[in-house]
This record gives C-alpha cells, sequence and structure tokens, in this order.
C-alpha cells in the first residue's frame, strides 16, 4: 500500500503515516506536489488516499491532480482519508465518487477531526491542550480503521447516499464557489514583509513571489494556509484580517 495525500499544514500528512504504520507496519507516503506521486500510483494496487476538508469539499489541488493522472486510477483499491476542524459530511465521497468514476474501487473512508489549520479566524480555535487531544484521539481512530480494513471489515466514513446529503446541504451548496476556482484573495501586508522567502519555498502553488525584497501573490491560491501559518511576521492573511494563531501539527503532538 502507498499513501498519496495532500496536507497544507501536516494534519494530513500525519494521519496518512499514521495510517500507514497500523496497516503495513511501514511508511511510504509521497505528497501530490511530489514529482513521483504518479508513478508510486502506478506501482501499487492499493492505495491510501488523503486530503483536508475545505468547505466540505476536496481542495481544488486535489481535484485538479484526480483530473489530470485519472488514467492511473483505474483498477486501484482505494481507501480515503479526509481530515477537518469540525464537520463535513462527505468529506470522503467527494473524492471517493470522482475516483470510482475514473475505474476505481473505493474500499473505504475514514473522516477525522483534527486542529483547525484557518490561522486567521476565531471561530475554532481551541487551546494547544484541546488539539492535544484531538490528535491523540484521531491516532485511536486511524488504529481501528486500519485493523478493521485488514480484517475485510473497512469502515466506510463519508462514502453513499446520506453522508453525500450531509455534505451537500450541510455545507458544500452555500460555499460552492469557494473550491470551485483558486483563490485570489491572499493579502500581504508589506510593511511586516522582510523578504525571508519561507513562504515562496513553501507554497504548494507556486502562489507567491519576491519583487523588490517582498513577497506578492499570484490569484492561483488552493487555500492550504501554509504560508499563513509559516510566516515569521503574521504577514500574511486569507479569509481574515489578522492572524490569531498559527497553526501546524508540531504544536500539538
Ligand atoms: C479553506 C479551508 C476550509 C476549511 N473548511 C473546513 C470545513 O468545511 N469543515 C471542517 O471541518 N474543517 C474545515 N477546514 C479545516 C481543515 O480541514 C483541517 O484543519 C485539516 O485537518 C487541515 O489539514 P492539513 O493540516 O493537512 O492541511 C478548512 C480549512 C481550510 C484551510
Ligand atoms: S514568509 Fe512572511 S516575511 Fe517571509 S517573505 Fe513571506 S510574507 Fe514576507
Ligand atoms: S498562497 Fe499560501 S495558502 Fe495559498 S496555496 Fe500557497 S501556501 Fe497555500
Amino acid at each position: 500500500m502507498v499513501g498519496i495525500y495532500f496536507s497544507g499544514t501536516g494534519n494530513t500528512k500525519f494521519c496518512v503515516e499514521k495510517f500507514l504504520t497500523y496497516y503495513t507496519g511501514g511508511v511510504t507516503a509521497c505528497s501530490i506536489e511530489d514529482g513521483q506521486t504518479v508513478e508510486a500510483i502506478k506501482r501499487n494496487t492499493e492505495i491510501v488516499f488523503a486530503y483536508p476538508v475545505y468547505f466540505s469539499n476536496m481542495p481544488k489541488i486535489v481535484y485538479d491532480f484526480i483530473n489530470r493522472n485519472h488514467s492511473v486510477f483505474s483498477g486501484k483499491k482505494i481507501f480515503v482519508i479526509a481530515t477537518m476542524g469540525l464537520f463535513s459530511g462527505d468529506g470522503a465521497g467527494c473524492s471517493a465518487r470522482l475516483l470510482a468514476k475514473y475505474g476505481a474501487h473505493i474500499t473505504g473512508g475514514l473522516h477525522l477531526k483534527m486542529p483547525d489549520c484557518i490561522g486567521d479566524e476565531k471561530a475554532l480555535k481551541r487551546t494547544n491542550e484541546q488539539n492535544h487531544l484531538l490528535v491523540i484521539a484521531a491516532e485511536n481512530k486511524i488504529k481501528e480503521a486500519a485493523e478493521n480494513l485488514k480484517l475485510g471489515n473497512p469502515v466506510r466514513q463519508g462514502l453513499g447516499f446520506w453522508y453525500h446529503m450531509a455534505g451537500l446541504f450541510g455545507q458544500r451548496l452555500w460555499f460552492y464557489n469557494k473550491t470551485k476556482k483558486y483563490s485570489n484573495k491572499l493579502h500581504i501586508e508589506r510593511e511586516k514583509c522582510i523578504g525571508c522567502g519561507i513562504c515562496v519555498s513553501a507554497c504548494a502553488m507556486d502562489n507567491i513571489s519576491l519583487y523588490s525584497g517582498k513577497a506578492e501573490p499570484k490569484g492561483n491560491c488552493t487555500m492550504c494556509y501554509r504560508c499563513v501559518n509559516y510566516c515569521p511576521k503574521q504577514a500574511i492573511t486569507l479569509l481574515g484580517k489578522k492572524v490569531y494563531e498559527q497553526c501546524i501539527i508540531e504544536k500539538y503532538l
């Protein structure tokens, strides 16, 4: 089994690696940002496919990855993991339906509540201790799910009609436009920026460049929040106006 994932701030990477540890005893996971990923899919029949949920949908970068490489998914056995701050309805189902359309066999789905990565909104902020407990609970769930898959009795969270309805009416319909296109809403405060380039090299979309020692965004953001959470000067915002907390998984382990 190989793990294929997208992870903005580390939650999903952590979860897929734990799943592989419990399922196979080792970790072979590739990010979709990595050039070797398509070859890794071709070489493996069994895949765990993982991503964070954005507005009850999969990130645009994940949607485009699947569509661009659709032929490699045919005949693969895919277990889908969706991580989220609170709720998604059918977070796993979003990619599962698309992958099944391209000929994959979906073996199961797992929803994992993890720390909220949106650092510039107060809404879902928890203490470090609460986030730490969330991560422990997620790991226990992962262990159980991996054991159940081994026993041939996989969990099927996010898959099926009722989950689909919950995702659609619970959130996706109202926020559908947010994940349909890449965003041009990233804001970088010029006065705060020291031109360190961390955001430039971190960005999954090559969406930030340095001009005259200051970072500037283009209009091609998948909203992963990596740059917002890594910037040493808290100069970057996306959905909110001010950085309240820089959220990265290492703080909560
Ligand atoms: C743009 C955006 C939208 C999000 N929408 C949702 C959502 O609809 N429901 C939810 O429970 N969490 C939502 N989240 C929280 C993330 O899914 C969650 O923190 C996830 O575990 C982050 O994973 P990562 O660290 O691998 O990027 C959203 C995060 C972002 C950045
Ligand atoms: S990480 Fe922050 S300080 Fe560094 S270049 Fe980007 S915006 Fe500027
Ligand atoms: S600009 Fe920032 S939030 Fe947008 S894709 Fe790049 S790293 Fe992620």
